[in-house]
This record gives structure tokens, C-alpha cells and sequence, in this order.
């Protein structure tokens, strides 16, 4: 680990030792008069779910949710999502079909295979997906996928996972503990797809990560975002909303013993922007947007979105 990452990692887990006491229970509706009250008038806010936090905030709160979620998190998907989450990845994976020919971005990118950053790649689920597509579908052997998460403990099961992948160890998977919004270890124009998928919505300078994307693509490369979304039928959405509001959270408590978690992770859903405003937002940073820029899955729940860096910038 190099003296920088290192650094980010004692950084990052002392933030979260010095956070946790001073918030032993987290009663979001409770706790946001408090905080709402105590924050300096300097102080830019931002949301952690339905409560406003200081900015500076957030990061720990965020670690702390996944921290805490780590363990139980694969199981918790499929039960919170139906399973569903697994064929929303497995479409992703499919649309992208990773480890094709990329003659447009690289010259010699038939002999290296795709170069894949999966950002905010937690337990390994769109990278296992990318590689056994690449490799199964496309007989592609080189494709590598760096997966790239601010938390340690998230990135701790993707690791005890990949041991059971034919991945483990080979230069085709490596781990990277960073946040996604400054990502200065990435070189500029090195990356051929830039993936973030169920993880931007947690982020607290959200534009920020989209300039870090599209930086850090090849000219040619793409961006591929899957994120919850904007239900756009009000019946279904009214169905959905009671769904989250009431199941999630109970199933969080009696499954993992934590409700709070589970109960911020559906609120932050309701805080992330609709599928135009997300759009514009993927333009701003820089990218062409292929279409209509975006796909719905599954009447809006969930949304996959692209962009493509412009090979000749303007
Ligand atoms: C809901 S999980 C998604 C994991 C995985 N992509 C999946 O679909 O199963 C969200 C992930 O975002 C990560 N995350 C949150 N804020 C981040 C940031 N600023 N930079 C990088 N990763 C972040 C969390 O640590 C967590 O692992």
C-alpha cells in the first residue's frame, strides 16, 4: 500500500472511531432539529438521507452505514430487492458486453483488454460480473477490473469473496480503497469504462465524482451509472414507496439487527436526483450522451445511465 493510500486508510478509520460514540443511536427524524441547530452559519449542508448534515459530515456517516451493512450485505439485497438487483447487474453487464475489440481508444487494446474501474465496487458484484462476461462471452483473457470503494470493510468482503472467483490474485482484479469524488492515484485518460452502480447516491460532491469520471476515461471510454431512480407511474410508485418505507427498514432490523442503516439507504433513494436531472449532470461533466441517455428498469426504480467521453474535446 503506498504511503498515500495508507495514509487515507488510518485517516478514513480514525474518522469513523472518533464519529461512532458521538452518535450511539442514530434517530434520523430526532436527530436532524439537533444537528440542524448546532451547525456553524459558515458551514455548507448537505443530506444524509432525510436529515441535513455539515458537508464535512457525511463521509463518516456514510462509512459508518456501510460499515456497518458489510457483513450482511449481499443477503440483504436479495432480500430488500426480490433478487431483482441480480438481473438489473446482469443487464448492466450485458449492455456494456466488456472485453470487445476497442480499435476507437487504444491502439493496441485488443492485446490488453478493457481497462474497467468499478467505483464504489463494494463487494465485488458488477466486477465478478464484468470479468466472467469478458471472459466466458467475449474469450477476452486480459480485461482487468480495479474496484475502487472509500470503505474498508466493504472492500474486506468483495476480497473474501473473490477467493472463490478464478480472479483471485491475477493481475485481472485489485482493490483500491479511495473516495470517488479525488482520485489523484488514477491517471488521466487511463481508464477504457468507469462504472458506479448503486453507489453514487451515498457520495457527497456527487458532480465532483462525475468530473473525476471523465477525467480519469479515455477519450472514446464510457461512463456507466446504475442507480435508483424516479418511479414514473404514480400507483406502482405509491406501491414502491410503501415497500421501502415499511419492509426495508423491519427487514434490516430483524436480519441484520440494524434498522437505521436500512432506513437511511431508502431515504437517500428519495434524495437522489431524477433521471433528467442526473442526465444533465453527466452532460455537465463533459460527456456525450448517447439517446436518451438513460434506461429504465423496471418502471423507473432503477435506472442505468451513459455517457461517452468525446474523442475530440472541444
Ligand atoms: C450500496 S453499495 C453498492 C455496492 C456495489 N456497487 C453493488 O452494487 O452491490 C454503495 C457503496 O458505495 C461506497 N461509497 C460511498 N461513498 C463513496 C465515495 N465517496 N467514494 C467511493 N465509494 C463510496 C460505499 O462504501 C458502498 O460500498
Amino acid at each position: 500500500m503506498s504511503s498515500r493510500s495508507a495514509w487515507r486508510a488510518l485517516h478514513y478509520s480514525a474518522k469513523r472511531r472518533i464519529s461512532q460514540p458521538t452518535t450511539p443511536y442514530r434517530c434520523f427524524s430526532c436527530a436532524r432539529q439537533s444537528l440542524e441547530q448546532a451547525k456553524p452559519d459558515h458551514e455548507r449542508m448537505t443530506h444524509f438521507g432525510f436529515t441535513n448534515v455539515p458537508e464535512s459530515e457525511k463521509e463518516s456517516r456514510v462509512g459508518a452505514v456501510f460499515s456497518s451493512v458489510a457483513s450482511s450485505y449481499d443477503n440483504m439485497n436479495d432480500l430488500m430487492s426480490l433478487g431483482i438487483h441480480r438481473l438489473w447487474k446482469d443487464h448492466f453487464v450485458r449492455s456494456l458486453n466488456p472485453g470487445t475489440p476497442v480499435a476507437n481508444r487504444d491502439a493496441d487494446a485488443k492485446d490488453k483488454g478493457w481497462n474497467i474501474l468499478d467505483i464504489a465496487g463494494g463487494t465485488g458484484d458488477i466486477a465478478f460480473r464484468m470479468l466472467d462476461h469478458a471472459t466466458n462471452i467475449n474469450h477476452d483473457m486480459q480485461t482487468s477490473v480495479t474496484i475502487s470503494d472509500i470503505n474498508a470493510d466493504m472492500l474486506a468482503e468483495g476480497r473474501k469473496r473473490s477467493i472463490e472467483t478464478p480472479y483471485y490474485n491475477t493481475s485481472r482484479l485489485s482493490f483500491v480503497e479511495a473516495n470517488a469524488e479525488h482520485m489523484p492515484h488514477i491517471p488521466d485518460a487511463s481508464i477504457d469504462l468507469y462504472t458506479v452502480v448503486f453507489g453514487i447516491r451515498n457520495f457527497t460532491d456527487k458532480q465532483a465524482a462525475l468530473n473525476e469520471a471523465f477525467r480519469v476515461l479515455k477519450p472514446g471510454g464510457v461512463f456507466a451509472c446504475m442507480e435508483f431512480s424516479k418511479v414514473d407511474n404514480p400507483l406502482f410508485d405509491a406501491i414502491y414507496k410503501r415497500w421501502n418505507f415499511s419492509a426495508i427498514p423491519l427487514i434490516g432490523q430483524i436480519v441484520a439487527g440494524d434498522r437505521d442503516s436500512y432506513q437511511y439507504l431508502v431515504e437517500s433513494i428519495e434524495r437522489f436526483p431524477s433521471q433528467e436531472e442526473f442526465r444533465g449532470m453527466i452532460q455537465k461533466a463533459g460527456f456525450m450522451i448517447p439517446g436518451r441517455g438513460y434506461e429504465n428498469l423496471t418502471g423507473g426504480i432503477a435506472a442505468i445511465h451513459k455517457g461517452i467521453k468525446p474523442i475530440v474535446q472541444s
